[in-house]
């Protein structure tokens, strides 16, 4: 299958170009570096021993993705283009629904008028409602998000639940992520966050290399086992492994399908300090502190429809994810600056 990335240079859509590969599809990847490095293409063609097809655009510019299309003659696209930082989506609410809601309307408006009918789109589990009580199953209330980043990924899920409405040819997968953490096993690819990392691995592994001093754990008086929050982590490779499946799962069906791609175990923030600890040998020396707003006590997954509609389940453990992120971490101390 030939298949259109947006976002593809970016933490998770590198990881499934290089699985893409792997399973003999020609990936071409569409990416303007908004928030990732051209280094990626090299890496990745050392990872898979090829030159990468890409394109420098941005998925708003519609003549750029209108060219594009017409040079490839694409069976499905993955998109994963898109702001995603949390915080700042609160303080700059217009820039990201302006920048995701804009690159998917121009990604549909493309796709219809050169006849792809195939989607996947990089949805998050922050679209289930707050109300909804673990394990969260795709049947459940979507809504009720608590910012803008979020709001963006429910809106996304409505336009292209609309738009296959009315054009009954389309396949849609919508995949909602738990957490991603870990890295490809070389260790030349991997999440390389922008400034003070918002999300826990990447804190960890700039604590584990010298980088912060100390890990900050937001609340140990949630109710839960440990008193820390609890979420659903999945290997970033498990994760680019459902996107294959779910592509080879798009040339045989129509319509939409919301999929949850999680382990369906959910690990403390102390589980993931200790099984860090255990993984590298390196202690993460933490403080606790209060709460962060927004932060949900418990999440995991209901991962059986992957299951049964995909034949996929992560295999990854979270030994593995803390490995594999300090090799790159540790091989990487800049990321990829
Ligand atoms: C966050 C986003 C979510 C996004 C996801 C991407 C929020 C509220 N949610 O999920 O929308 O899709 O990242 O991966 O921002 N923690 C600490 N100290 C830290 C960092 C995190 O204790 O320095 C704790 C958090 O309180 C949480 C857990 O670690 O309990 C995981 O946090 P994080 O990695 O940021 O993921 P989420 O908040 O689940």
């Amino acid at each position: 299958m030939k298949i259109l990335l947006t976002g593809g240079t970016g933490y998770i859509g590198s990881h499934t170009y290089a699985e893409l590969c792997a399973a003999g599809h020609d990936a071409v990847i569409v990416d303007n570096f908004c928030n990732s490095s051209p280094v990626v293409l090299e890496r990745l063609e050392k990872i898979t021993g090829k030159p990468v097809a890409f394109h420098e655009a941005d998925v708003c510019d519609e003549k750029a993705m209108d060219a594009i299309f017409a040079q490839h003659g694409f069976d499905a696209i993955i998109h994963f283009a898109g702001y995603k930082a949390v915080g700042e989506s609160v303080e700059k609410p217009l820039a990201y629904y302006r920048n995701n809601l804009d690159s998917a309307l121009t990604l549909c408006e493309t796709m219809k008028k050169h006849g792809v009918k195939r989607i996947v789109f990089s949805s998050s589990a922050t679209v289930y409602s707050p109300e909804c009580v673990p394990p969260l199953a795709e049947g459940m209330a979507r809504g009720g998000c608590v910012n803008p980043y979020a709001w963006t990924k429910f809106m996304i899920e409505q336009i292209l639940t609309d738009t296959a409405a009315a054009n009954p040819g389309w396949s849609v997968a919508l995949l909602r992520y738990f957490n991603p953490i870990g890295a490809h096993k070389s260790g030349t690819i991997g999440e390389d966050p922008v400034g003070i990392p918002n999300n826990l691995m990447p804190f960890i592994t700039q604590v584990a290399s010298g980088v912060r001093d100390k890990l900050n754990v937001f609340g140990d008086d949630y109710p839960t086992p440990d008193g820390t929050c609890i979420r659903d982590y999945i290997h970033v490779v498990d994760l680019a492994k459902g996107h294959v499946a779910a592509c080879d799962y798009l040339m045989a069906h129509r319509g939409v399908e919301a999929i949850n791609l999680g382990t369906g175990t959910g690990y403390s923030v102390f589980d993931v300090i200790r099984a860090f600890e255990s993984a590298t040998g390196i202690q993460i020396p933490y403080e606790v502190v209060g709460r962060r707003a927004g932060d949900l006590p418990v999440s995991y997954s209901d991962p059986s429809k992957a299951k049964k509609l995909l034949g996929w389940t992560a295999g990854k453990t979270l030994d593995d994810m803390c490995r594999d992120s300090w090799r790159w971490q540790s091989q990487n101390p800049k990321g990829y600056r």
